[in-house]
């Protein structure tokens, strides 16, 4: 790690503990503690996030750091700074929560920034850099580490927020993607960790396609996957925030499907189950990824789902699959 680096790292620990100080004792930071504990944050998940606030104020860390002895020059292109157009230099985040974003070893190496009210985009994060890469990161996963161990399952949410709730909630084992896209790096790092992925991104359809790329990326770096499902309109946040942690756990968690559960699911969004074409389209595919399980007696439990609501009879059902399972060997 370059001396640079090196800087920026202790200008990122020196932000994240003045923002969280400006949360939790100051005056200018009470709006956004008060946001906070409005959307049900505790003190203590607050502590362990080092959640914080940055105040609007135009160079408030850009004089700090610059007290401090940081080169303003490397801050700006490291991202931590703005240059504005008159050449002065300004704070990157104002009047917005702050969620430091820790890399694997706990240390801070880029922000998410939210909005307090609506107008303007809702988070706004550092930019990417050495330190931050957007897809090798997974938020939260220094402190989830020895959890996901334990459990050998690891939950994937799409957010901070998310992530946050759950573990206020006592589910320790949580990361999340910053956004929804899921990375190949960090499939295999789950990977290397977990057998089990529970993705439970938000009930909406970005949410639903987010997760359809992301149980085929898991499978095909070998994790087992089980989707955890939100209605409509939720995410694990907000799920938590009105109904406890508790039917979050027992409702959403505990009832998560199996893979081809879901597939089905998803694939049906994308046919009239009424028109004949459809149908047989969508039972040929369905079919073709029974064929893919390896166990009979999961296969058996899946083409009974078909036979029972298509009509078809077992044995046809069974047939077509031995067909499909000979092509592929
Ligand atoms: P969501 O929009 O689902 O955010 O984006 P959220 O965490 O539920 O936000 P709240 O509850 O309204 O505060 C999921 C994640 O995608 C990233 C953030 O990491 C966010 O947590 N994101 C989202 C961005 O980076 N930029 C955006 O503009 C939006
Ligand atoms: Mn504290
Ligand atoms: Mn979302
Ligand atoms: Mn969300
Ligand atoms: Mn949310």
């Amino acid at each position: 790690i370059s001396q640079e680096s090196q800087n920026i790292l202790t200008a990122y620990d020196w932000l994240t503990k003045l923002y969280h100080h400006l949360l939790r004792y100051t005056r200018d930071g009470k709006e956004g503690y008060q946001y906070l504990i409005e959307r049900g944050i505790n003190d203590h998940a607050i502590d362990e996030f080092q959640l914080g606030f940055a105040t609007t104020a135009k160079s408030f860390t850009a004089e700090f750091l610059k007290k401090k002895g940081f080169n303003q020059a490397l801050l700006v292109k490291e991202g931590l700074l703005s240059l504005q157009n008159d050449n002065s230099v300004t704070d990157r985040f104002r009047g917005r929560i702050i969620f430091p974003i820790r890399n694997h070893l706990g240390k801070t190496v880029a922000f998410g920034g939210r909005l307090l009210a609506d107008g303007g985009p809702k988070y706004l994060n550092s930019p990417e850099s050495e330190l931050f890469q957007k897809g090798k990161i997974l938020y939260n996963f220094d402190l989830a580490k020895k959890h996901i161990r334990k459990e050998n399952e690891v939950i994937l949410f799409e957010g901070y927020m998310d992530v946050i709730a759950a573990y206020q909630a006592g589910i320790k084992n949580v990361v999340a993607t910053l956004g929804t896209a899921l990375t190949e790096t960090q499939a295999k790092l789950l990977k290397r960790y977990v057998d089990t992925v529970v993705v439970c991104y938000d009930g909406d359809k970005a949410g639903l396609e987010a997760t359809y790329k992301a149980v085929r990326l898991l499978q095909s770096v070998g994790c087992q996957v089980k989707i955890a499902n939100l209605k409509e309109g939720l995410d694990p946040d907000s799920y938590i925030k009105l109904n406890g942690g508790e039917a979050f756990q027992n409702k959403v968690l505990d009832t998560s499907e199996t893979y081809l559960s879901f597939y089905m699911r998803y694939l049906k969004k994308d046919y009239n189950l009424h028109v004949e074409g459809d149908r047989i389209d969508y039972i040929e595919k369905v079919i073709r990824e029974i064929s893919t399980v390896n166990s009979l007696v999961e296969r058996e439990y899946y083409l009974k789902d078909l036979h029972n609501e298509f009509n078809i009879s077992m044995e046809s059902l069974t047939e077509e699959v031995e067909i499909q399972r000979r092509r592929y060997k």
